[in-house]
């Protein structure tokens, strides 16, 4: 029997309410792995995982919902920073407060969520951290140059990241998703929806659960654990 060997570790989602981040916290459910997850909402229906408020952009927060999920389910072994939102405008007309939600959730956010952790790991010598980026953060896009510039950013954290961490047993990847059916794509115009589509050799907007798979193998100490630093593109071949 082979598994990807996630059984009973523990693994913390951030923005695991909705899209994405719930259809994570489902699968690694799926495969056994204790799971909690941090949202500015939650709801009671993830199947038991445990869901803890908390706000990314803010370290106590984080802090404290570390300290929570550590008490409950033990010491964490996996982290996946999926939090993230769009202000989307075209530069010239882009507010400042636009920039800083985007900079603070997509960029801070994932530091202020792995920074709680990764003391533990590295005495454990043991750990795998997976970034969500973005499409937009390799080949940017129109209107996104606030979301492109987190996204890109979190690529070069994760990567840094990885060189400090080697020698402690503790990776960390970035998976970039294409465009992928959820309420964050929803908000987009059907015009523009087509338009994109037409654009993506697979035709189609990718699954939520497809992107829950790349995580899992990036989680796996069995499947991946000599990769690191890596960005897994996951976009019907929509690449640059
Ligand atoms: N949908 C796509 O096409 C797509 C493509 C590439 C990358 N991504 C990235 O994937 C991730 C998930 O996106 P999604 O499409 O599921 O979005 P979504 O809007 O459906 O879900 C995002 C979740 O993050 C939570 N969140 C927002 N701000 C938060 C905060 N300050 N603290 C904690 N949680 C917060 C929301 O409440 C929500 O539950 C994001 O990082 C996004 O940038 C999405």
């Amino acid at each position: 029997m082979v598994s990807l060997g996630l059984e009973d570790k523990v693994i913390v989602v951030t923005g695991g309410n909705q899209g994405i981040g719930a259809a994570i916290v489902a699968f690694l459910q799926e495969l056994e792995a204790k799971v909690a997850y941090t949202d500015i909402k939650i709801s009671d229906s993830n199947n038991g995982a445990l869901g803890i408020q908390a706000d990314v952009t803010d370290l106590s927060s984080m802090e404290a919902a570390a300290a929570e999920i550590e008490e409950k389910l033990g010491p964490v072994y996996g982290i996946v920073a999926n939090a993230g939102i769009t202000r989307d405008n075209f530069f010239t007309k882009l507010e400042s407060t636009d920039w800083d939600a985007v900079i603070n959730v997509n960029l801070k956010g994932v530091a202020n969520t792995i920074k709680p952790f990764l003391g533990g790991m590295y005495e454990r010598s043991e750990g795998s951290i997976v970034g969500i980026s973005s499409i937009s953060g390799e080949r940017g896009n129109v209107g996104q140059t606030n979301y492109a510039a987190t996204k890109a950013g979190v690529i070069g954290l994760i990567k840094s990241l990885a060189r400090e961490g080697a020698r402690y047993n503790v990776r960390a990847n970035a998976v970039a998703p294409g465009f992928i059916d959820t309420e964050m794509t929803k908000a987009m115009p059907d015009k523009v929806k087509d338009k994109i589509t037409a654009e993506i050799p697979m035709r189609r907007f990718g699954k939520p659960s497809e992107i829950a798979w790349a995580v899992a193998f990036l989680l796996s100490p069995v499947a991946s654990s000599f990769i690191t630093g890596e960005v897994l593109r996951v976009n019907g071949a929509h690449h640059t």
